[in-house]
């Protein structure tokens, strides 16, 4: 057995229950890895409190999909991987648990540089925020402007839009402006007078925006700023973006996302890992909670954190 966190009903962070569960082998092309950091990450609680549609539950589900840890079992056919690696575990299903079995295609390799909780910080964060800029074509050309700029998602986008040469504004709280800076972005206020401050910050105006907000204030600003609707983009207000005439990135779309998008978000991971490993990249994190003390980690994951929560087995 093995220990896991279940839920059986969709409800608030106490649903969320330590589970013996029976620890399983990996089939062809999978390996087992133990977790030693999970990513806990938004869309966990909205799945969880059922804001987000996801099926009947008919049997206890597990949770979480990013985390890093060590393979300690490689199934027929994994190639490139052996017992005793540490990877980064990136769309995996159940990762708040001791073990996990993945598909080798959701493992990369982790170098020494990046530690478990950096690794179990990117694969939802990083994939978004890379996709997102890959579909709006962000380049050097550009002025972009990132709402919820010191959130995790908002964090990796910066960086990856300076690496690619474009300026950036984003939004974040005052107390969180050094690190928005130190990133490379010029830091705003959200808040009200919030389109003024932004035109005050780039004279130039901006071309392309993304939002990682999902406020009326974060839709409205773009749409004032950015003459061309299909460089506005939303990773939060996918229900009701197409009324806008903006784009979505999942976040509820009624449309999935593309094979391409798909592709995209894959490719963040080992280019993130590479960028970290070089230093060029950085993941902020915040608090860690012991796999038991799953519930607190999603009061935590509510009420709002600086830097991404770790659940560590
Ligand atoms: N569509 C997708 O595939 C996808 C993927 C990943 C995430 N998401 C969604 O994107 C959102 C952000 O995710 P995340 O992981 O980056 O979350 P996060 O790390 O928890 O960050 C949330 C950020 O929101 C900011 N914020 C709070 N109130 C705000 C407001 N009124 N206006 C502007 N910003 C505000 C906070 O900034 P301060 O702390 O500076 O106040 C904080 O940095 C979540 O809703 C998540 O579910 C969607």
């Amino acid at each position: 057995m093995t220990r896991a966190i279940t839920y059986s009903a969709f409800g608030g962070p106490d649903v969320l229950t330590l589970t013996d569960v029976p620890a399983s082998d990996p089939g062809p092309g999978q390996l087992a890895v133990r977790i030693e950091a999970a990513g806990v990450n938004p869309i966990d609680g909205k799945l969880r409190s059922g804001l987000r549609p996801s099926g009947e539950i008919s049997e206890p589900r597990r949770t979480g999909s990013d985390a890093a840890g060590i393979v300690t079992s490689v199934g027929e056919g994994a190639e490139g991987f052996r017992v005793g690696d540490a990877v980064v575990l990136f769309g995996a299903s159940g990762t708040y648990a001791d073990e996990v079995v993945v598909d080798a295609a959701n493992a990369q390799p982790r170098p020494p540089e990046v530690s478990a909780a950096e690794g179990a910080a990117i694969g939802i964060p990083v994939g978004t925020a890379y996709q997102s800029l890959r579909s709006l074509a962000v380049g050097p050309s550009d002025t972009l402007l990132i709402h919820a700029g010191s959130g995790a998602v908002g964090q990796a986008a910066i960086q990856l839009a300076v690496l690619w040469g474009a300026r950036v504004v984003a939004t974040a709280s005052p107390r969180r402006f050094d690190r928005v800076r130190a990133l490379g972005a010029t830091p705003v206020a959200y808040g009200e007078g919030l389109a003024e401050r932004v035109r005050d910050a780039t004279p130039d105006g901006i071309t392309v925006a993304l939002d990682a907000a999902g406020t009326d204030e974060a839709i409205q600003t773009s749409l004032e700023l950015v003459a061309d609707r299909d460089r506005i983009a939303t990773i939060v207000r996918g229900r009701d973006a197409g009324s806008f005439g903006i784009r979505a990135f999942s976040g509820g779309s009624p449309e999935g996302l593309s094979p391409r998008q798909q592709e995209w978000r894959r490719e963040a991971v080992p280019v993130a890992i590479a960028l970290m490993a070089a230093g060029r990249f950085s993941v902020e994190l915040g608090p860690s909670f012991a796999l038991a003390d799953a519930t607190q980690a999603h009061r935590a994951l509510e009420s709002g954190t600086d830097g991404k929560i770790t659940l560590l087995p």
